[in-house]
């Protein structure tokens, strides 16, 4: 198959150029340039902006063809559309790398892809942090404009693995296996009770496999992309992390309120926590995903996910990372306070 990728050298991308490779695709990648590309000779590396009123735009597609392009870096739809409009002619199926962030109301577990969508209160907005979602459904609805069946919708959720550098399925690896790279720690870590909170996140590999299955069959349709609901919970992610640690720390179990009142912040402090004290994202870990597993999606063991992401954390250069999890003197009070 001839492959395009819209970005490919980050994170999800990285994982899909190295998995179309393996499968024999011939990949294109096309990117600005700052991101060092890793496969120089085996990818055909186009450079240019997305955003067509940055020069020089999307010029270094002029006149190419593929069979499928995945837009693994589109958030903004006047952007999207650029490059769809271009495409549309010349590639058979888009896949478009999405968000399950696109529902409009996540208070409720077991949304599937029927759920309507956030709308853009202000539909010309390119402000991504506080749009992220609505922009999103926006992007996937110029896709649709301009692919229609030969569009195909792909909705993640939390994308964990090696090279994610966000620090969030990385904090608590790091804190279990590798908690030398959080600073000086206390034997105890905080972690948010209870244990039965159910956990939903996507290994970039399985999310990879997936997305390319979906380009080779040429399958549209939409999809959230998650693993199964109600397969991993807080108190098995921590058994899984001290299982895969030589000398772990003990487990403190902290009540919602002790880390409400302590300041700590919902998914940055504590990254994965979604307290009931919100509940508008009650749902946000606990999505349906079935029509995604029906159609191949699958789950590697967490234990997998956890080795891997530990051996990348401890490899890679750490300055500049942890900025905003709980830091080592916070968690310690939080641990004097709870007895
Ligand atoms: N991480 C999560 O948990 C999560 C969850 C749900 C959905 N998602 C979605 O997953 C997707 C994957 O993101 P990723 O960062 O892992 O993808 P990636 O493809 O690995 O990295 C982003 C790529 O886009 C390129 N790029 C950025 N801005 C560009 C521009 N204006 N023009 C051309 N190229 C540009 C970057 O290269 P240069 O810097 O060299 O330009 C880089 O190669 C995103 O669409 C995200 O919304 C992520």
């Amino acid at each position: 198959m001839k492959l395009l990728i819209l970005g490919g050298t980050r994170f999800l991308g990285r994982h899909l150029v190295d998995a179309a490779l393996a499968r024999g695709h011939e990949v294109t990648i096309f990117t600005r340039g700052r991101t060092p590309v890793p496969w120089r000779e085996r990818v055909v590396a186009l450079t240019g902006d997305r955003d067509p009123r940055v020069a020089p735009g999307l010029a270094a597609l002029d006149g190419a063809s593929f069979d499928a392009v995945v837009d693994c870096s589109g958030y903004v739809p006047r952007v999207v559309e650029a490059s769809a409009r271009l495409l549309a002619s010349r590639v058979a199926r888009y896949v478009f790398v999405s968000s399950l962030s696109v529902y409009a109301d996540v208070s409720r577990p077991g949304l599937d892809e029927t759920a309507p969508v956030a709308i853009l209160a202000d539909p010309s907005t390119e402000d991504i942090l506080p749009n992220y979602g609505a922009l999103k459904a926006a992007c996937e609805a110029a896709v649709d404009r301009l692919f229609g069946a030969r569009a195909t919708q792909v909705r993640p959720g939390l994308i964990v693995g090696p090279y994610d550098a966000t620090d969030r399925f990385g904090y608590w690896v790091a804190r279990f296996v590798h908690p030398g790279l959080l600073g000086e720690r206390a034997d105890g870590a905080v972690v948010p009770a209870p244990p039965e909170r159910p956990l939903q996140f996507i290994d970039a590999r399985d999310l990879a496999a997936f997305i390319l299955d979906l380009a080779e069959r040429d399958l549209p349709g939409t999809f959230n992309a998650c693993s199964p609901r109600a397969k991993w919970t807080m108190g098995s992610l921590v058994d899984t992390l001290r299982a895969a640690a030589p000398s772990s720390p003990a487990v403190a179990w902290i009540d919602e309120a002790t880390l409400v009142t302590a300041g700590v912040a919902p998914w940055v402090g504590l990254p994965l926590w979604l307290p009931a004290s919100e509940p508008d994202s009650g749902g946000f870990m606990d999505m349906d995903c079935s029509r995604a597993q029906g159609a191949g999606l699958r789950t590697r063991a967490l234990s997998a996910t956890v080795a891997d992401t530990a051996a990348w954390l401890a490899a890679r250069d750490n300055t500049g990372a942890w900025k905003q999890v709980l830091g080592a003197a916070a968690e310690r009070r939080i641990l004097e306070s709870s007895g």
